[in-house]
């Protein structure tokens, strides 16, 4: 079973022992403020593969990087102007940036899949000191078993790959709840590759661009990870209920009741409120909350298509998409 170190009571061991292990080229569990990250050297093939391993993931599928300043960054891509813009603004935080990867840099071609762009971000919390006293990036993928939904705390990481892990870190809830924006440049574009956790109102609002959204951006898959069916519960997922259909979960938004609720197995509202970051810190949770309630189905409410709620409703379209 993995160890489990709550990083507010025992920051000190929690930072030895996870630089430990990462040196032995082992994977950590490591809370960021998105989700909780399955970390490994990024510059250790060996390292790389048990993540890829015990996620059962497709090799194909490119790794995020997470560092822990520019100086870092640096030494590892080469920023664009308008990159470098985005990622002073938003760094630490919820951005990943697709960048040149330099000749020079450590990372090994199993963290980017072979590619010459690397996914680069600098995430805020506990993991940033973790990679800042490791002294070397950090590959990062979601802390979970390929294609299942995204912990958001140290007991859902513990429920999927706690047989496997040597080391869990504890922060508490992932304080954002969804994966990164991942955001790439191109001459004088901004492509959307992954809606998250910053809102794209927000890279508008700072360069007065209208950022592309993958529709308009070109029809090839540009984020190899982003397949259709994701985040799958077990549960088969309705989505934009208006009512509840008997035995089913039910999850909605703004403290609405829906038709026919009386008849749900469990109800979950993701803001009573009506409030977007908090629909978002909640959402993982509850789905999984939805999916052990023993539901055959999870009906969704309706949630606005702005703000977050983009990459909300981008979610939960893939757990509702045909299971591959
Ligand atoms: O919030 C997050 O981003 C979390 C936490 C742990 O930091 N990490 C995460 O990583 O979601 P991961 O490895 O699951 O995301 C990988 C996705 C790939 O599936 C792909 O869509 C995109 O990032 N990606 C990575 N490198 C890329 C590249 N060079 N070009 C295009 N897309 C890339
Ligand atoms: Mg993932």
């Amino acid at each position: 079973m993995a160890l489990i170190i709550d990083t507010r009571t025992e920051p000190e061991r929690a930072l030895a022992i996870a630089c430990e292990t990462l040196g032995e080229g082992l994977p950590v569990a490591i809370p960021t403020e998105t989700v909780y990250g399955l970390a490994a050297d990024a510059t250790n093939p060996d390292a790389i593969s048990r993540i890829y391993e015990m996620k059962g993931r497709p090799r194909f599928n490119p790794l995020i990087c997470h560092v822990a300043d520019f100086a870092m960054a640096e030494a590892h891509v080469s920023f664009d102007p308008l990159s470098r813009k985005l990622a002073e603004a938003f760094w630490p935080g919820p951005l990943t940036l697709i960048l040149p990867i330099k000749l020079e840099s450590s990372v090994h071609p199993l963290a980017s899949a072979g590619l010459d762009t690397l996914g680069l971000r600098m995430p805020e919390g506990f993991s940033r000191q973790v990679i800042a006293r490791f002294g070397r990036p950090l590959a990062a993928p979601s802390a979970n078993t390929s294609g299942k939904i995204s912990p958001t705390s140290a007991a859902h990481v513990e429920a999927d790959l706690g047989g496997k892990l040597a080391l869990i870190l504890d922060a508490g809830s992932a304080e954002i709840g969804l994966e990164s924006t991942i955001i790439k440049v191109d001459g004088d574009d901004i492509r959307l590759l992954r809606p998250g956790g910053l809102d794209v109102a927000d890279i508008e609002a700072l360069t007065g661009k209208t950022v592309l959204r993958p529709e308009t951006a070109g029809a090839v898959i540009e984020a190899p990870g982003m397949l259709a069916s994701h985040y799958a519960p077990g549960a088969a997922v309705r989505l934009n209920a208006t009512d509840v259909k008997p035995g089913e979960a039910l999850i909605r938004f703004g403290g609405k009741p829906l038709a026919g609720e009386e008849n749900a197995v469990v109800i979950l509202d993701l803001s009573p409120s009506a409030n977007l970051r908090e629909a978002a810190a909640n959402l993982f949770a509850f789905m999984k909350q939805a999916d052990a309630s023993g539901a055959k189905t999870i009906a969704f409410g309706t949630i606005p298509n702005e703000g977050l709620g983009e990459a909300i409703l981008d979610r939960i379209e893939r757990a509702a998409a045909p299971r591959e």
